[in-house]
Protein backbone atom coordinates (compact mmCIF):
# COMPACT_ATOMS: atom_id res chain seq x y z
CA UNK A 1 0.00 0.00 0.00
CA UNK A 2 1.28 3.47 -1.28
CA UNK A 3 2.36 6.05 2.18
CA UNK A 4 -0.19 8.45 0.55
CA UNK A 5 -3.32 5.46 1.51
CA UNK A 6 -2.11 4.76 4.94
CA UNK A 7 -1.44 7.93 6.12
CA UNK A 8 -4.21 10.12 3.98
CA UNK A 9 -2.91 13.52 1.79
CA UNK A 10 -0.45 14.59 3.89
CA UNK A 11 2.05 11.41 3.58
CA UNK A 12 3.48 9.30 6.51
CA UNK A 13 4.29 10.59 10.40
CA UNK A 14 7.83 10.63 10.37
CA UNK A 15 8.41 7.72 13.21
CA UNK A 16 11.63 6.96 11.16
CA UNK A 17 13.98 9.39 9.46
CA UNK A 18 12.78 9.98 5.62
CA UNK A 19 15.12 10.10 2.86
CA UNK A 20 14.61 13.66 2.63
CA UNK A 21 16.01 15.88 -0.34
CA UNK A 22 17.05 18.47 2.06
CA UNK A 23 19.68 16.04 3.71
CA UNK A 24 21.94 15.80 0.67
CA UNK A 25 24.24 19.12 0.70
CA UNK A 26 24.90 18.94 4.35
CA UNK A 27 27.30 15.81 3.86
CA UNK A 28 30.66 17.81 3.50
CA UNK A 29 29.82 19.59 6.58
CA UNK A 30 29.38 16.74 8.16
CA UNK A 31 32.49 14.36 6.56
CA UNK A 32 34.75 17.90 8.31
CA UNK A 33 33.23 17.44 11.87
CA UNK A 34 34.18 13.82 11.42
CA UNK A 35 37.68 14.36 10.74
CA UNK A 36 38.07 16.83 13.42
CA UNK A 37 36.68 14.41 15.91
CA UNK A 38 33.11 15.04 15.90
CA UNK A 39 30.86 11.79 16.04
CA UNK A 40 27.50 11.11 16.47
CA UNK A 41 25.72 12.98 19.18
CA UNK A 42 22.61 11.83 21.60
CA UNK A 43 21.38 15.35 21.17
CA UNK A 44 22.15 18.87 19.26
CA UNK A 45 21.30 21.39 20.67
CA UNK A 46 20.40 24.63 18.88
CA UNK A 47 20.94 27.67 21.47
CA UNK A 48 19.04 30.65 21.07
CA UNK A 49 19.89 34.75 21.89
CA UNK A 50 22.27 34.93 25.49
CA UNK A 51 22.35 31.40 26.41
CA UNK A 52 25.63 29.97 24.91
CA UNK A 53 26.41 29.44 28.85
CA UNK A 54 25.20 25.95 28.58
CA UNK A 55 28.15 24.82 26.33
CA UNK A 56 30.68 26.03 29.37
CA UNK A 57 29.16 22.91 31.71
CA UNK A 58 30.35 20.18 29.07
CA UNK A 59 33.18 17.83 29.38
CA UNK A 60 35.99 17.19 26.52
CA UNK A 61 34.73 20.07 24.76
CA UNK A 62 36.00 19.86 20.90
CA UNK A 63 34.98 23.53 19.41
CA UNK A 64 35.28 24.34 15.81
CA UNK A 65 34.04 28.27 14.67
CA UNK A 66 31.32 28.08 12.09
CA UNK A 67 33.66 29.03 9.53
CA UNK A 68 35.26 26.09 9.53
CA UNK A 69 32.92 23.97 8.78
CA UNK A 70 31.92 24.05 4.99
CA UNK A 71 28.91 25.22 3.81
CA UNK A 72 27.79 26.45 7.45
CA UNK A 73 25.89 30.15 7.48
CA UNK A 74 27.28 32.56 10.05
CA UNK A 75 25.11 34.77 12.30
CA UNK A 76 25.84 38.51 11.77
CA UNK A 77 24.04 39.38 14.81
CA UNK A 78 24.87 39.92 18.09
CA UNK A 79 24.21 37.42 21.26
CA UNK A 80 24.89 35.20 18.50
CA UNK A 81 28.24 33.52 18.92
CA UNK A 82 28.68 31.60 15.87
CA UNK A 83 30.45 27.79 17.16
CA UNK A 84 29.98 24.22 16.98
CA UNK A 85 30.72 22.81 19.75
CA UNK A 86 31.15 19.27 21.00
CA UNK A 87 31.36 17.97 24.46
CA UNK A 88 30.25 15.22 27.11
CA UNK A 89 27.05 15.45 29.42
CA UNK A 90 27.10 12.64 32.02
CA UNK A 91 29.62 10.71 29.30
CA UNK A 92 27.59 10.94 26.34
CA UNK A 93 27.92 12.77 23.47
CA UNK A 94 26.12 16.42 22.82
CA UNK A 95 26.45 18.46 19.76
CA UNK A 96 25.85 22.34 20.91
CA UNK A 97 25.08 25.22 18.06
CA UNK A 98 25.72 28.43 19.74
CA UNK A 99 24.55 31.08 17.73
CA UNK A 100 22.07 30.45 14.80
CA UNK A 101 21.00 32.57 11.63
CA UNK A 102 17.30 33.94 11.32
CA UNK A 103 14.84 35.57 8.23
CA UNK A 104 15.51 38.75 9.38
CA UNK A 105 19.19 38.95 8.52
CA UNK A 106 18.33 38.24 4.96
CA UNK A 107 18.99 34.25 4.97
CA UNK A 108 17.24 31.60 2.89
CA UNK A 109 14.99 28.58 4.32
CA UNK A 110 18.01 26.38 3.59
CA UNK A 111 20.25 28.03 5.86
CA UNK A 112 17.99 28.76 8.60
CA UNK A 113 17.32 24.34 8.77
CA UNK A 114 20.69 24.25 8.31
CA UNK A 115 21.55 23.58 11.26
CA UNK A 116 19.27 20.77 12.03
CA UNK A 117 19.82 19.07 8.76
CA UNK A 118 23.30 18.54 9.58
CA UNK A 119 22.73 17.57 13.27
CA UNK A 120 20.13 14.76 11.31
CA UNK A 121 23.45 13.86 8.99
CA UNK A 122 25.22 13.33 11.60
CA UNK A 123 22.80 11.14 13.71
CA UNK A 124 21.76 12.81 16.19
CA UNK A 125 18.93 11.11 18.35
CA UNK A 126 16.81 14.49 19.34
CA UNK A 127 17.00 18.12 19.10
CA UNK A 128 16.75 20.46 21.56
CA UNK A 129 16.00 23.94 20.30
CA UNK A 130 15.87 27.01 22.85
CA UNK A 131 15.05 30.59 21.92
CA UNK A 132 14.33 33.62 23.52
CA UNK A 133 10.82 34.69 23.04
CA UNK A 134 8.33 37.69 23.75
CA UNK A 135 5.55 36.42 26.25
CA UNK A 136 2.21 37.39 24.61
CA UNK A 137 -0.03 35.19 27.63
CA UNK A 138 -1.12 37.48 30.52
CA UNK A 139 0.18 35.17 32.74
CA UNK A 140 3.74 34.81 32.05
CA UNK A 141 7.02 36.79 33.77
CA UNK A 142 9.87 37.89 32.31
CA UNK A 143 12.17 34.71 33.31
CA UNK A 144 10.00 31.88 32.65
CA UNK A 145 10.42 29.03 30.90
CA UNK A 146 7.84 27.87 28.12
CA UNK A 147 7.89 24.34 27.06
CA UNK A 148 6.55 24.46 23.67
CA UNK A 149 3.79 21.86 22.52
CA UNK A 150 2.91 23.34 19.71
CA UNK A 151 4.00 26.33 16.65
CA UNK A 152 1.86 28.34 14.76
CA UNK A 153 4.10 29.09 11.61
CA UNK A 154 3.74 32.04 10.32
CA UNK A 155 6.62 31.39 8.06
CA UNK A 156 4.77 28.74 6.35
CA UNK A 157 5.26 29.23 2.78
CA UNK A 158 8.84 30.47 2.33
CA UNK A 159 11.24 29.71 0.13
CA UNK A 160 11.88 26.31 0.39
CA UNK A 161 13.04 24.99 -3.07
CA UNK A 162 14.49 21.44 -2.29
CA UNK A 163 11.54 20.33 0.03
CA UNK A 164 8.98 18.50 -2.53
CA UNK A 165 6.88 17.08 -0.16
CA UNK A 166 3.71 17.82 2.26
CA UNK A 167 3.92 16.26 5.98
CA UNK A 168 2.17 16.69 8.33
CA UNK A 169 3.00 18.24 12.01
CA UNK A 170 1.08 16.61 14.60
CA UNK A 171 3.50 15.94 17.60
CA UNK A 172 6.46 17.84 15.95
CA UNK A 173 7.21 18.65 19.59
CA UNK A 174 7.56 15.35 21.24
CA UNK A 175 5.03 15.01 23.54
CA UNK A 176 7.33 12.07 25.64
CA UNK A 177 9.82 15.49 26.08
CA UNK A 178 7.43 18.38 27.11
CA UNK A 179 6.55 15.48 29.61
CA UNK A 180 10.00 14.50 30.60
CA UNK A 181 10.80 18.14 30.54
CA UNK A 182 8.24 19.19 33.06
CA UNK A 183 9.33 16.48 35.37
CA UNK A 184 12.67 17.46 35.53
CA UNK A 185 11.73 21.23 35.90
CA UNK A 186 9.91 20.02 38.87
CA UNK A 187 12.38 17.94 40.30
CA UNK A 188 14.81 20.82 40.26
CA UNK A 189 12.46 23.41 41.61
CA UNK A 190 12.23 25.48 38.27
CA UNK A 191 9.36 26.80 37.21
CA UNK A 192 7.45 26.44 33.28
CA UNK A 193 4.22 26.74 31.48
CA UNK A 194 3.58 25.08 28.46
CA UNK A 195 2.22 27.05 25.08
CA UNK A 196 2.15 27.58 21.76
CA UNK A 197 4.91 29.65 19.71
CA UNK A 198 4.36 32.19 17.44
CA UNK A 199 7.30 32.47 14.49
CA UNK A 200 7.53 35.78 12.97
CA UNK A 201 9.46 36.94 10.09
CA UNK A 202 11.14 39.89 12.48
CA UNK A 203 12.75 41.73 12.38
CA UNK A 204 10.54 43.98 13.87
CA UNK A 205 8.81 43.27 17.44
CA UNK A 206 5.47 43.39 17.45
CA UNK A 207 3.06 45.83 16.80
CA UNK A 208 0.28 46.17 19.63
CA UNK A 209 -2.33 45.14 17.18
CA UNK A 210 -0.11 42.17 16.24
CA UNK A 211 -0.12 41.07 19.95
CA UNK A 212 -3.56 40.69 19.99
CA UNK A 213 -3.70 38.79 16.37
CA UNK A 214 -1.45 36.52 18.45
CA UNK A 215 -3.64 36.28 21.66
CA UNK A 216 -6.54 35.98 19.64
CA UNK A 217 -4.63 32.84 17.54
CA UNK A 218 -4.14 31.30 20.91
CA UNK A 219 -0.41 31.90 20.68
CA UNK A 220 1.39 32.13 24.60
CA UNK A 221 4.39 33.13 23.05
CA UNK A 222 5.88 34.85 19.95
CA UNK A 223 9.83 35.02 18.58
CA UNK A 224 11.87 35.09 15.48
CA UNK A 225 13.46 31.59 14.94
CA UNK A 226 12.35 28.03 15.74
CA UNK A 227 9.62 27.26 13.32
CA UNK A 228 10.99 26.34 10.80
CA UNK A 229 14.12 24.30 12.42
CA UNK A 230 11.32 22.43 13.75
CA UNK A 231 9.25 21.88 10.61
CA UNK A 232 12.73 20.11 8.69
CA UNK A 233 13.43 17.76 12.32
CA UNK A 234 10.01 16.64 12.30
CA UNK A 235 10.31 15.98 8.50
CA UNK A 236 13.58 14.54 9.48
CA UNK A 237 12.15 12.27 12.15
CA UNK A 238 14.07 14.24 15.02
CA UNK A 239 11.94 14.54 17.73
CA UNK A 240 11.92 17.78 18.81
CA UNK A 241 12.27 19.60 22.54
CA UNK A 242 11.54 23.18 22.30
CA UNK A 243 12.38 25.97 24.67
CA UNK A 244 11.24 29.57 25.20
CA UNK A 245 13.27 31.97 27.77
CA UNK A 246 10.05 34.67 28.05
CA UNK A 247 12.37 37.78 27.57
CA UNK A 248 9.82 40.17 27.56
CA UNK A 249 6.13 40.62 27.95
CA UNK A 250 5.27 42.93 25.40
CA UNK A 251 1.49 43.25 26.70
CA UNK A 252 -0.48 46.65 26.61
CA UNK A 253 0.23 47.98 29.98
CA UNK A 254 2.93 45.89 30.64
CA UNK A 255 5.59 46.81 28.53
CA UNK A 256 5.82 50.03 25.70
CA UNK A 257 9.27 48.74 23.66
CA UNK A 258 10.92 45.69 23.63
CA UNK A 259 14.92 46.26 22.43
CA UNK A 260 17.30 43.45 21.34
CA UNK A 261 19.74 44.62 24.42
CA UNK A 262 16.25 44.05 26.64
CA UNK A 263 15.94 40.64 25.32
CA UNK A 264 20.10 40.40 25.37
CA UNK A 265 20.02 40.98 29.21
CA UNK A 266 16.74 39.01 30.04
CA UNK A 267 18.36 35.87 28.56
CA UNK A 268 21.47 36.52 30.38
CA UNK A 269 19.64 36.59 33.59
CA UNK A 270 17.36 33.86 32.41
CA UNK A 271 20.08 31.93 31.34
CA UNK A 272 21.31 29.65 34.32
CA UNK A 273 17.50 28.18 35.36
CA UNK A 274 17.36 27.04 31.16
CA UNK A 275 20.78 25.95 30.96
CA UNK A 276 19.96 23.49 34.14
CA UNK A 277 16.93 22.69 32.42
CA UNK A 278 18.74 21.80 29.68
CA UNK A 279 21.12 19.21 30.76
CA UNK A 280 18.64 17.64 33.54
CA UNK A 281 16.40 16.69 30.63
CA UNK A 282 19.64 15.18 28.49
CA UNK A 283 20.89 13.17 31.49
CA UNK A 284 17.53 11.50 31.35
CA UNK A 285 17.59 10.59 27.69
N1 LIG B 1 8.89 39.23 19.74
C1 LIG B 1 9.57 38.51 18.84
N2 LIG B 1 10.72 37.92 19.12
C2 LIG B 1 11.22 38.03 20.35
C3 LIG B 1 10.57 38.78 21.35
C4 LIG B 1 9.35 39.42 21.02
O1 LIG B 1 8.69 40.11 21.83
N3 LIG B 1 11.33 38.70 22.48
C5 LIG B 1 12.39 37.92 22.17
N4 LIG B 1 12.34 37.51 20.89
Amino acid sequence: MRARDEYGPDGPPTKKRLASPVDGDVGEAARRLRERGFGRPMAAVILGSGLSAFSEGLGERLELPYSDVPGTPAPSIEGHGGALIQGLLGGRRVLVYSGRVHYYEGRSYEDVTWQVRLAAALGAETLVITNAAGGIDPGFEVGDIMLIVDQISTVTGRWRPRVRQTFRMAAAYSPGLVELAGREALANGLRVRRGVYMGSLGPSYETPAEIAFARAAGAHAVGMSTVAEVQTAHLLGLPVLGLSLITNVPLPGRFETTTHAEVLEAGRRGAAAMVSLVAAVLHKL
